[in-house]
Parts: structure tokens; sequence; C-alpha cells
């Protein structure tokens, strides 16, 4: 093509681009804005998809607010937080066959008189979103986030092109449509290699690489990034279609245009069958475009799902089977070690650096001295790292048929390598410890731990700024953040106006974090995000849980003796008090706003919850609570009612017993809502 004439066409295409945005503009308007589209939604997706091919020919003219980068007009300044309609749930895992025929058996059990069915998919190890379609339009895309709440990536995702904008075909009113984004292995290898050349640090392993372009604010960088996407269940659902097996809805989504799993297994009742599926995929999984760390199994039939219902955390119904880790040797270069939050002594292999399971690993957790003796792990070794999935790598073996007489036993320092203290040994724990409340390594962990992402989430409060703080003495203590002013930031190495600014803003914004992210944050014993979830919903504030007894806390759902005595301890604890106090005075919120208010005295008395209920325990429990009753784990004469789910067992025969009158779920379901 003459040159003149490529300069005809190029005019042509930048024009054809204006106008596919000034109409995709309007259309939009029409649509989100008034409600009156003039098009329908084939057109509208036709006009997008010349639009990307035309964008996709011509880089240099994609512009921040065209319309394949945006919906509804909004700019990208940093994620939203939106609520997902239906929580998104963990799975349970297993990395046994027994686990599995357990599995099927319980199912078995919880629904005598069913045939089951069951699908074996793989376990796509990517990052879980959730798509919002409305009338069959992609309106959001998100992160799992915490399961409740998750970031809105709807522009990342728009440029991820396997993601329709309008489905085909039939559509439902609403749908929450859930998979997995992944980074395919090979577009991963160009992303690293990318990265190396540039100077910067490459990912440890493709869901890593998903996740970090998952969360670029600018989408025209995840543009570049080769994003795919999976898709395999579904959160909200309103309307037709409606299916009555798992299988039908994964047709359904392909003939929508979503992507489903390459390979599916649907298995009848034998438990054999499932087994064997799982070992047809062990053999297949390392064709797929993405990684694969284990099968996901799930009864098919949707009415049995809804019949068994979910625990707190994942669904009755589905498991994963995980594959068995994949190991490699390396040299142990040197021991190290590094001081916990809570000051306990953890040695650490620093090794030559080795490909395990698609990833590199260069450093494995030791665990503690006792492990280092049995296996007889020294400097210098030959040694096995394995590496599961979420789990740190691990140093699972020595070749000791390789040693020389260069290799010697290890030992523990005595002292604290961080502030040069005693180490000691809690009595009857394998654990050492640094039993220095001022020690500087503790502070920094029980830092980082306070402003991570799942506690007050305190954005640009990392490792690397923590220890600048720390060190230039700004901060000595957790509440010293809250008083950091904008002349102090700038005094720090590589910290800039804006940066500062945004740390600050980022610190200020975390006085309202609700308060289970506090009590999560505080950094007590034990206690983790779900129990610190159940515990804010309980008391409201801080100070009613610090006030709570020991045996009060104990009628908590999930919290047992050990959880019920860290609090204790953590409580009655003049430091922690002190802690408080300071964080109160600089403004942190140490009570729930939204804690609602107690309804009436209808169901007062002292209850206990058994068996199988269709709503979440913990959800019964808040209603009898705001209804004036409260809730305890264990039956006695003093009991006024058994709420009897399904399966109840000896609580039932014991409530029996005393005479405590029980109520089922119906029942209950009517006291709580008379119109019902
Ligand atoms: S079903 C109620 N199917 O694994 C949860 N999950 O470890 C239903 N995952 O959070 C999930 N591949 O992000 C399902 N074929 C698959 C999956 C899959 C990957 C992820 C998902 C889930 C996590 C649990």
């Amino acid at each position: 093509m003459d040159k003149h004439c490529h300069q005809k066409y190029l005019n042509f295409d930048k024009e054809r681009i204006a106008e596919l945005r000034r109409e995709m503009e309007r259309h939009n308007q029409l649509y989100y804005q008034d409600a009156a589209p003039e098009i329908s939604d084939q057109k509208y997706d036709a006009l997008y998809r010349e639009l990307l091919d035309l964008e996709k020919r011509y880089p240099s003219e994609i512009s921040p607010d065209s319309p394949t980068l945006k919906i509804g007009g909004k700019p990208l300044g940093e994620f939203q937080q939106v609520q997902h309609v239906v929580p998104m749930q963990s799975l349970s895992n297993t990395y046994s066959e027994k686990e599995v025929l357990e599995f099927f058996n319980r199912l078995q059990k919880l629904l005598p008189t069913k045939l089951l069915s069951f699908t074996l998919e793989p376990k796509v190890d990517g990052v879980a979103i959730t798509l919002l379609y409305e009338k069959g339009r992609l309106v959001r895309g998100a992160t799992r986030g915490d399961g409740t709440t998750g970031d809105d990536v709807t522009q990342n995702i728009l440029t991820i092109r396997s993601i329709p904008r309008v489905l085909r075909g039939l559509h439902p009113e609403v749908a929450e449509i859930r998979g997995e984004v992944f980074l395919p292995r090979d577009a991963f290898a160009i992303l690293n290699t990318k990265r190396e050349e540039k100077g910067e640090l490459p990912f440890a392993n493709p869901r890593n690489a998903a996740a970090g372009s998952l969360k670029q604010l600018d989408a025209q960088v995840v543009a570049t990034r080769g994003l795919d996407v999976i898709f395999y269940g579904f959160g909200a659902w309103k309307g037709e279609p409606r299916f009555q097996t798992h299988m039908e809805f994964l047709v359904f989504l392909k003939a929508a245009g979503l992507p489903t799993p390459p390979r599916i297994w649907e298995t009848g009742e034998s438990p054999n069958e499932i087994l064997s599926a799982i070992h047809e995929l062990e053999a297949v999984r390392h064709n797929f475009p993405f990684e694969t760390d284990g099968a996901v199994i799930k009864a098919n039939i949707l009415e049995h799902r809804e019949m068994v219902g979910s625990t707190a955390k994942a669904p009755r119904w589905a498991i994963a089977f995980k594959y068995e880790p994949e190991r490699a040797e390396t040299i142990l270069h040197k021991i190290t070690i590094q001081v916990g939050r809570t000051g306990v002594i953890t040695p650490v292999a620093e090794l030559e650096p080795v490909l395990v399971s698609g990833s590199t690993v260069s450093r494995a957790t030791l665990h503690n001295e006792e492990e280092i003796i049995r296996k007889d792990i020294r400097e210098g070794d030959r040694i096995i790292v394995e590496k599961a999935g979420e789990v740190i790598p691990a140093v699972v073996g020595v070749r000791k048929d390789l040693r020389t007489d260069q290799q010697q036993p290890f030992h523990m320092p005595q002292k604290c390598p961080s502030c040069h203290q005693n180490l000691h040994r809690v009595v009857g724990q394998v654990a050492i410890r640094c039993i220095n409340p001022q020690c500087p390594a503790q502070i920094q962990r029980r830092l980082e731990h306070f402003a991570s992402r799942g506690a007050m989430d305190i954005d640009g409060l990392g490792e690397a700024m923590i220890a600048q703080l720390l060190e230039s003495g700004l901060v000595k203590k957790i509440p010293d953040i809250y008083v950091l002013k904008k002349e102090d930031l700038l005094q720090l190495e590589r910290v800039g106006e804006k940066s500062a600014g945004n740390l600050l803003s980022a610190i200020h914004k975390s006085k309202i974090q609700p308060l289970w992210r506090l009590i999560f944050a505080l950094g007590i014993l034990n206690i983790g995000t779900s129990s610190a979830r159940v515990l804010a919903q309980k008391y409201g504030s801080i100070m009613a849980l610090a006030k709570a007894t020991a045996e009060e806390l104990q009628e908590t759902e999930d919290v047992g003796a050990i959880v019920a005595s860290s609090i204790r301890e953590f409580f009655s604890d003049a430091e922690s008090i002190r802690l408080l106090e300071e964080l109160e005075k600089q403004g942190v919120q140490l009570t729930d706003a939204a804690i609602p208010q107690k309804i009436d005295d209808s169901l007062a008395g002292t209850w206990v919850l058994t068996g199988t209920l269709s709503i979440p325990r913990e959800e019964a429990a808040n209603w009898i609570r705001l209804r004036g009753g409260h809730v305890t784990n264990n039956i006695s004469k003093k009991t006024s009612y058994l709420l009897a789910g399904q399966e109840a067992g000896s609580k039932l025969e014991k409530a029996q017993h005393f005479g405590v009158k029980i109520l089922d779920e119906e029942q209950f379901q009517k006291m709580i809502d008379p119109s019902k």
C-alpha cells in the first residue's frame, strides 16, 4: 500500500473510531440514564466489537475515556468497594481420596432418598471474580475480596476479550456469574521476560501475576497482560432461564458466550467414578493453558445443593481435591532467623532459587529448632523443597547421601537477632520466643499486621515504609501512626508530596474501619478474621468485648476455650488497655456504628442451636439476640429452647432428657417473622 493510500485509510479509521465512540456514548446514556434504549443488545455488542477491533489495530488511538474501557462513564481513581449480592464462599479442600469418599457419604446421608450425581472440573488457580449482568448486559465486575465485599474491577474486566459485554440468547433479569481470572502460562512467561528486561521484579507465579494485573488501576496496562477467564458458578439469579443441574448451567454459560472449563466430567452415584475422574484430570491437567492444582467435585443437581446448604465458610455440596504438591531439589545456602509478631522465632532456609509447581522458590520455612534437629538439616545441604498451593514452601528432606564434612549441625542462636536479648522456650511448647515487648522486629511485625489488607487496610503502610518509620524514630508503637504529619513523612527517603498525602489519607480513613477489622488488627493470639467478625457482631464495641467473661465468650459461635482465654489475656494486660486508650484518643473508632438495635423480647430465654439450618447459625443467633434471647453452646436444665435443624444429634437427646422446649426451623422462622 502506498503512503498516500495508507494515510487515507488511517484517517478513515480514526474518523470511524470517533464516530463509534460518540454513538456508544449516546446509547449508554439512553440505556443507563434514560432507560430508553434505541438499539438491540446485539447491535450494541456489534458496535462495541467494531470499536474494540479498531482500537486493537491502532493502540495509539486508545484513550482512557473510550467506551470500551468504561461503563456508565466513571473514570478510574481507586477501586470502589462493592457488596456481592450473594457472598462468595470458598471450598473445603482435601488431599485424600478417603475424604472424597467421606464427602460423598456425608451427602448421601443428608439426602438418603436421593439419587446423587456429580460433576468434576479443574480447579483453576487464578483470582476469583464475579460479574453482574443485568438484562443480559455486563454492569459490574468485582474481585472476591473478603467474600462479602470486593474491589470493583469493571474497567479491568472489560479488557478481557473473552468476557462478553452482552450475553447471547435468552438471559436472566439479574445474574451474578462467578469464575476465575487467570494468566495463561505463555502470557506469564512473556510478561516476566518483559519485566526482567525493564529491571522490574518478576511475578512468582501465574496466579500472583493475574492478581497483580487485576489490581492495576490503569486498564490499558491490564489490556496488555493477556488475562483470560473461566466461569463455573453463579451467585444471585433472577428470572429465566433456570436449571436443574450444574451441567445445564454450564451449557447455558457456553451458549451465552462465557468461557467454561475445558473439560468437565459427569459421574453418577458411584464414588469410584469420582475417583477415576480425579485421576483422569490429573493426567491431562498440564495441557490446560492455566495452572490447575486440583479437581472440584460438585453435586450436579441444584436442588440437592439447596437442601444441604453451606457451613459458615463453604458449601456442603462441593469439595476440592488437591493434587500432591510438586517437589524439587536445591541447595540450602544459609539458615536465617525471623522474629514474628508475637516474638516467636522461626528459622528460615535461604535457598538457591528453584522452580517448583511453576513458581520460583528461594526461601522456605524450617518451622522450629526441633524440626531442624529431627530432619538434621544443615547449611550447605542439598535439600528437597515442596510447594503446596497457598502454603509457604517447606523443606521436606535432606540428601544425606551427598553430604560432605563441610556441613555442620545447626544451632539456634541464644539471643534475639533483632534486640539481642535472651530467647526463651515456653514450657511445653517447641516455639522459642523473644519476650521483649520493645523488640524492634516484633514492633515492626505488629505494625505490618495492623496495617495489612486483611486488618486496618492502610494502603502504603507496608513492610518498607514501616521499617523507615521505626528507624527514623517517628513511630515507636501503633498509635504513633495516627499523629504523623506531612512534614514528618517528607523527611523520609523516597517519599514525595503525593505519596505522603496518600499515606496520610489512608491512615486517616482507617480510623473508621468496621470493628471486626480493629479486633483482628490488634493481633490477639488465635483470633482470625472470622472470629473477629463474629465477636464484632455480638459485642458491637471494644469496651463490651473487653468486659466479656471467658464463659460468656465461649457461648459465641466459633469461640472455644483457647480463643476465649486469649481474649481475656489480651484485655487483662495493662499495655493493651493503654494501646486502646491511645487509639481512641487519636479518633480511631472502637464501636461499630451499624450495630442493630434490639427489636423486642419475644425470644427472651436461653437458646441452644443444633443441626443443619438453612441459614448460617450465627444469623439465627443474631435473630435471637435481636429479639431479646441469649444463645449458649450447651444444653442444661436452664436452657429454655433448643432450635433443632436437620441431623440434630446428642443435643436433641439431651434436650429431651431435660424437658427443654424443642423447635424446628419452620417454627423458629414463624417466631422471628410472624408473617411466614
Ligand atoms: S466452585 C462456593 N469451581 O477455588 C464456592 N471454584 O478454593 C464455589 N475455583 O473460591 C466455588 N476453580 O475461586 C469452583 N471449577 C471451580 C473452581 C473454583 C477454581 C476457586 C474459587 C474458590 C476457590 C476455593
